[in-house]
């Protein structure tokens, strides 16, 4: 270093006198984007839940319930036995040298371990070794197979990208995307966080949609087309539409004319779609509102819809795999430029590949056992509910009783759910209720949640963390408790709610 470089560093040095990164001088996206699911709410639930296990009995409740994120096996759902098996497989492959192999065989059934050993070829040996930064050839060609058996068109393997969830392959488009501060990205009223935390980290601008309450949540493109024309006024250049189908935090799921005339929307108006369909088998009414994909729509209208450009996401996180801390996840492109695709791919390579036994549970996701394999009695049982604890017949029965209960609450009204994993009852609080909350320095509706996780222990996320309507009040709960907990955890919120009520009348 020339002694003239020396002494100007010397000197930046000097004026900065105390640490480096302070929250004054980072990066003020980083200080200033939210994320409420795991906000003020979550904080304090984990210092209560560390209180019950220092003190027990110090608090009027006995355990914490994580009702504020969609995490099944937190709450008791059991993992599926044949995916556990291959993974365990994949991680002590000696299991599989021949002087184990009859103490294996008397655990696993062959076709685990026949899977295993084929991924493990699939994977250069290893569960530990790095793997293609787009994801496991093998998987993403199995990914491809499943998408084609679902939606009855073709899908191409170079064409998917397997990620840690689904959500760093939705914050990969939209940093692509988001080229300059006045892109605007669509997004609806109320949504799941990641989109307003990712646009604002990503420096572009969350253009809302509003989904209508009265009428369960629904999406109309008159909606679309308001919000469209509003921010198109006001400079913003608007790129994209996301719609998270079934809806997290509302539950609610598209008819297919809805999402027909959502892609001619994307058409008409040059929007990519970004279709966040990690709630595809989180479906309650299959009769009258089954799942259907945003690909398969968009391919059954034609060659004159070629042109639109579609992201699909897939996790593992949901469903009744549930395995959201394995990070496993995939988003689909169609009609995306490949030279777009292959900036996805650069940045995918940034951090090296996606986590192996996500890819791995990817794979058991899409390529479950199959009628007459070993392990396919057990995998139906567990799948369909048949002992069906925490499965989604079950689930389904939590979402309805949780919902009824909500509405006999005083001032609450609650649309049911038709898909994924969570109510977002609507609350009207008294002008004394907001007063207080005011006073406390918080959101009404974080006011309210926070009294109910201290009175009863259940962690639920306030409306404001997934936007609302202006002057509403909502929170998010997901209906994920074990069903024999159920009575009880509604009882207290039912307690709990007539005293708030009484408080502040
Ligand atoms: C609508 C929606 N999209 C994406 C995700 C991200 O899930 P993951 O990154 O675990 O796949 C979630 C998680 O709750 C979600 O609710």
């Amino acid at each position: 270093m020339s002694p003239s470089n020396e002494s100007s560093t010397a000197a930046a040095a000097a004026a900065r006198p105390g640490k480096v990164m302070t929250l004054e001088s980072i990066n003020k996206r980083v200080v200033n984007f939210e994320y409420a699911v795991r906000g003020e709410q979550a904080i304090r639930a984990e210092q209560l839940r560390k209180q019950l296990a220092d003190r027990p009995g110090s608090l009027p409740f006995k355990s914490i319930v994580s009702c504020n994120i969609g995490n099944p096996q937190q709450l008791q759902q059991s993992p599926i036995t044949f995916f556990r098996q291959v993974s365990a497989l994949t991680e002590y492959p000696d299991l599989m040298k021949p002087e184990n192999l009859p103490m294996t065989s008397k655990i696993f059934p062959s076709d685990a371990i026949q899977r295993a050993k084929e991924l493990l070829v699939a994977m250069s040996g290893s569960s530990g070794a790095y793997t293609h930064s787009q994801g496991i050839p093998l998987v993403r060609e199995r990914v491809a197979k499943f998408i084609e058996q679902r939606d009855g068109y073709p899908s191409n393997p170079d064409n998917i990208f397997l990620t840690a969830g689904a959500s760093p392959g939705v914050q990969t488009v939209l940093q692509t995307l988001i080229a300059h501060d006045k892109v605007g990205i669509m997004i609806p009223i109320p949504q799941y966080p990641l989109y307003t935390a990712s646009i604002a980290l990503f420096g572009g601008n969350a253009v809302p949609y509003y989904l209508d309450e009265a009428r369960d949540w629904g999406l109309t493109v008159e909606e679309l087309s308001r919000s469209l024309a509003e921010s198109r006024s006001q400079g913003l250049d608007v790129r994209a539409l996301c719609v998270i189908n079934p809806g997290n935090p509302t539950g609610q799921c598209l008819s297919l004319d809805n999402m027909r005339q959502i892609v001619d929307f994307c058409h008409r108006e040059k929007l990519v779609l970004m279709a966040d369909e990690v709630y595809q088998t989180n479906i309650y009414k299959p009769a009258e509102l089954p799942f259907h994909s945003f690909k398969k729509v968009l391919k059954s209208m034609g060659p004159a819809y070629e042109g639109v450009e579609l992201v699909s996401f897939h996790s593992v996180s949901k469903g009744t795999v549930g395995e959201c801390g394995r990070r496993g996840g995939y988003f689909e492109c169609t009609g995306i430029d490949p030279q777009v695709q292959e900036m996805f791919y650069k940045i995918a390579s940034v951090s090296l590949c996606p986590p192996a036994q996500g890819q791995l549970m990817i794979e058991h996701m899409v390529n479950p056992p199959k009628p007459g394999d070993p392990s396919y009695e057990l995998y139906a049982k567990e799948n369909t509910a048949i002992y069906g604890k925490s499965r989604p017949e079950s689930l389904r029965r939590r979402a309805d009783k949780l919902a009824s209960a909500f509405n006999t609450l005083e001032g609450v009204t609650c649309n049911a759910a038709q898909g994924a994993m969570y109510l977002f009852p609507r609350v009207r609080l008294s002008d004394k209720a907001i007063k207080a909350a005011e006073a406390a320095g918080k959101t009404p509706d974080g006011f309210y949640s926070m009294a109910l996780l201290e009175a009863t222990g259940v962690c639920v996320v306030p409306g404001s963390g997934f936007r609302q309507e202006k002057d509403t009040f909502h929170f998010r709960s997901t209906f994920l408790p074990p069903e024999e907990q159920m009575d009880q955890f509604i009882a207290s919120i039912k307690t709990f709610h007539s005293e708030f009520m009484d408080k502040y009348r």
